[in-house]
């Protein structure tokens, strides 16, 4: 063994010295980030610190050496909050705020305007870190509110937490200090992303990414996991007063602790409002997830007045943001089938409120998508919707499965009109065989009369069904040959409805080649190809008899979907149909046509474009049509960027951009600029 020399006092003092001033610089790096010395310099007082600190058995409790390096537990101890953590009441509206002032104003029976502040509300787990005499004592999940679990070895690790208060503030007796512990959105995508690669588990938000990563019994996981803190509260105290909110918080700010990234203070609830304005846009740019605001009464002698509810206090109040997220049970996943026979898997769920909307179904893609993802019917899973986005299925949330949850199984017939089933070679898709299969019938004439197709106003999905169960259409062409009479005879029809829906029939007679094309409803012809043939073909009667050869030619146009024009375009049937459609009355014009002299424009010459998250063209695809058209695709966000093209799911480069201030357009918005879809 070896005896360890007791060190002299420069020595001591050296080390003192080193720890205060490795403690700065953590603060300087992890809480202002603005570091004022370089990460070498860093890890050479470190490593100093270190060797001294060994060589003398001289160790400080709040040496940053001591963050990192605590052997695993069994189990966490209990910690009892000397007073309890409670939670906040919710506000979903401004008028649920405004309710919550006049609650406050009466319980005090004042009339005047009331003080509040205002600071994001972070959605991460919350903790409370006890000081005795400025040095971190212990700190403490939440728990149930009135016991947590000691986590102490765990907080040390994250480096914005102060190991000690400094001197040059008053420093308390002991204190609870109060916090959120969260992780930034982009940090956690990139966990994610690691853990993906390895097989393990994913966290379905960044909350649960922070919450797994404290609640961990080997601290050196815990240390690996980029967490942050943000302290906004006090529980028990003794040694110092504090007379409200914002004074509370600003001790924090000089005793060097993290605090929210945005705070105000408000005069009446009028201010309160703006403010949450200012944070719901503020919050964008936000490298972390802000669920909301929290109000609170600043006053700390009005809030003991107002006192506590049963969990809650009555001097504050959360206002959540209309969230894009939310958590629901699959009640069923049932087979659906589109006009080109493929059957997709749609979940239905328990209904639940996203974003002011009620979601109660949304669909799955594919059935390859289901195993992927490993979905099963009664699963809680997370379910997106991003503005005008479509619903989908984020992720499956495993620790809620009971073991009842069973996998869908592929249909082996179609549940509509009991075809086989075939799945071909290389395709995801499962594809109804049918001929005169129902589903696929009237799906196609609902495509065929849709907004962006022959654009007939009042022919949906119900109205579609009704005239088929009547035995009226059987094909699109038999739209053209309704009268007014036989409508008048269906339950839904009155004298104006009927009339209604001819004018709107014969005014589609009128319409562009490009809506045409894509209401026919081609394999692999959506209104993007539809458009780039208008382009190409000066009127229908050229596209008759096309060869593959021609149409693989035009640079947009890939194998599958040239192979599949040349196919229909070549059936006689088909020429047929179009020919009876013409004797209808159908007129056709092409504004889009291209003659010879304007090819070869470069509407994207010398703009930079990325894209993230999915279009609905393959990116690749994409990417080569920007290069086509003069522009200049990369890959990762910077400030040489011109546009980011943002998809479904967009990635962390969206928000980079934002940072950068880079414009985001969308793909039809993408489409405009590069003259490949009408301006609206
Ligand atoms: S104050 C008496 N301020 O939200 C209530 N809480 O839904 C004390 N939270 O348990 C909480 N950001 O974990 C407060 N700026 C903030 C917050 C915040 C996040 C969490 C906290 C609390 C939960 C209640």
């Amino acid at each position: 063994m070896t005896v360890k020399e007791a060190p002299p006092e420069e020595i001591k003092r050296e080390i003192e010295r080193l720890v205060d001033e490795l403690n700065y610089h953590c603060y300087r790096y992890y809480v202002l980030d603005s570091p004022v010395i370089s990460d070498e310099e860093y890890d050479r007082l470190f490593r100093r610190l270190k060797e001294l600190e060994e060589k003398y058995n001289y160790i400080l409790p709040h040496s940053p050496t001591q963050r990192v390096g605590a052997p695993p537990l069994d189990k966490f101890e209990k910690v009892r909050h000397t007073v309890p953590m409670l939670s906040l009441d919710n506000a979903f509206s401004y008028d649920e705020v405004r309710e919550f002032d006049e609650r406050v104003k009466r319980f005090l029976g004042v009339e005047e305007e009331i003080e509040y502040t205002v600071e994001p509300k972070y959605d991460g787990l919350a903790i409370e870190i006890t000081y005795r005499n400025g040095i971190l004592y212990r700190a403490s999940t939440r728990g149930d509110g009135y016991e947590g679990e000691d986590v102490t070895q765990n907080i040390k690790t994250i480096r914005s937490v102060p190991l000690r208060i400094p001197p040059d503030v008053p420093i308390p007796e002991e204190i609870d200090i109060r916090g959120e512990v969260y992780m930034n959105i982009l940090d956690f995508e990139e966990l994610n992303k690691q853990r993906e690669a390895q097989g393990e588990p994913l966290f379905a938000n960044p909350r649960n990414a922070a919450a797994g990563s404290v609640r961990q019994l080997d601290p050196s996981v815990t240390a690996s996991r980029k967490l942050h803190l943000a302290c906004y509260g006090v529980g028990a105290c003794r040694g110092i007063e504090f007379s409200s909110q914002w004074e509370f918080i600003h001790w924090l700010k000089k005793a060097r602790f993290p605090v929210p990234a945005y705070l105000k203070l408000c005069k009446g609830i009028g201010e309160v409002l703006k403010t949450l304005d200012e944070i719901g846009e503020l919050r964008k740019t936000f490298p972390f997830e802000a669920d909301g605001a929290v109000i609170k009464v600043n006053d700390f002698e009005l809030q003991k007045r107002l006192g506590v509810k049963t969990r809650e206090p009555r001097w504050a109040i959360a206002y959540k943001f209309p969230a894009h997220q939310g958590t629901t049970v699959i009640k069923a996943i049932v087979p659906s089938v589109g006009r080109t026979g493929i059957i997709t898997p749609v979940a239905i769920f328990e209904p639940v409120r996203i974003g002011g909307v009620i979601v109660s179904r949304s669909t799955l893609h594919n059935w390859d998508e289901i195993k992927r993802k490993d979905i099963r019917v009664g699963d809680t899973v997370v379910v997106e919707r991003a503005g005008e986005v479509i619903p989908h299925v984020v992720m499956v949330i495993k620790e809620k499965r009971t073991g009842k949850e069973v996998p869908p199984e592929i249909p082996d017939h179609c549940p509509v009109c009991g075809a086989k089933v075939i799945r071909q070679e290389g395709e995801v898709a499962v594809r109804c065989i049918g001929l005169n299969c129902p589903a696929q019938v009237k799906e196609r004439i609902r495509h065929f009369a849709s907004r962006n197709a022959m654009d007939i106003e009042g022919l949906g999905e119900k109205n579609v069904d009704l005239l088929y169960e009547a035995g009226l259409i059987r094909h699109f062409v038999d739209l053209y040959k309704l009268k007014k009479e036989d409508l008048l005879k269906l339950p839904r029809f009155a004298e104006k409805s009927a009339q209604n829906l001819i004018d709107a029939i014969e005014r589609s007679k009128k319409t562009t080649l490009s809506r045409f094309l894509f209401a026919l409803g081609i394999h692999y012809v959506g209104e993007y190809t539809a458009k780039l043939l208008a382009k190409e073909f000066k009127n229908l009667e050229d596209l008759y008899h096309v060869s593959y050869e021609r149409l693989i030619q035009i640079p947009q146009i890939g194998e599958k979907t040239a192979r599949s024009v040349a196919l229909f375009f070549n059936d006689d049937k088909n020429l047929q149909t179009l020919e009876e459609l013409k004797a209808l009355g159908l007129q056709i014009t092409n504004p889009e046509y291209r003659g010879e002299e304007e090819k070869g424009e470069e509407p994207l010459k010398g703009l930079t474009f990325v894209i993230t998250g999915a279009l609905p063209r393959p990116r690749q695809e994409v990417e080569e049509l920007i290069e086509r058209l003069g522009g200049h695709a990369a890959s990762s966000v910077s400030r040489k960027t011109d546009y980011l093209i943002v998809g479904e799911s967009p990635g962390s480069k969206l928000q980079r951009a934002q940072t950068l201030g880079v414009k985001t357009i969308s793909y039809d918005e993408f489409l405009k600029m590069a003259g490949l879809k009408d301006e609206d």
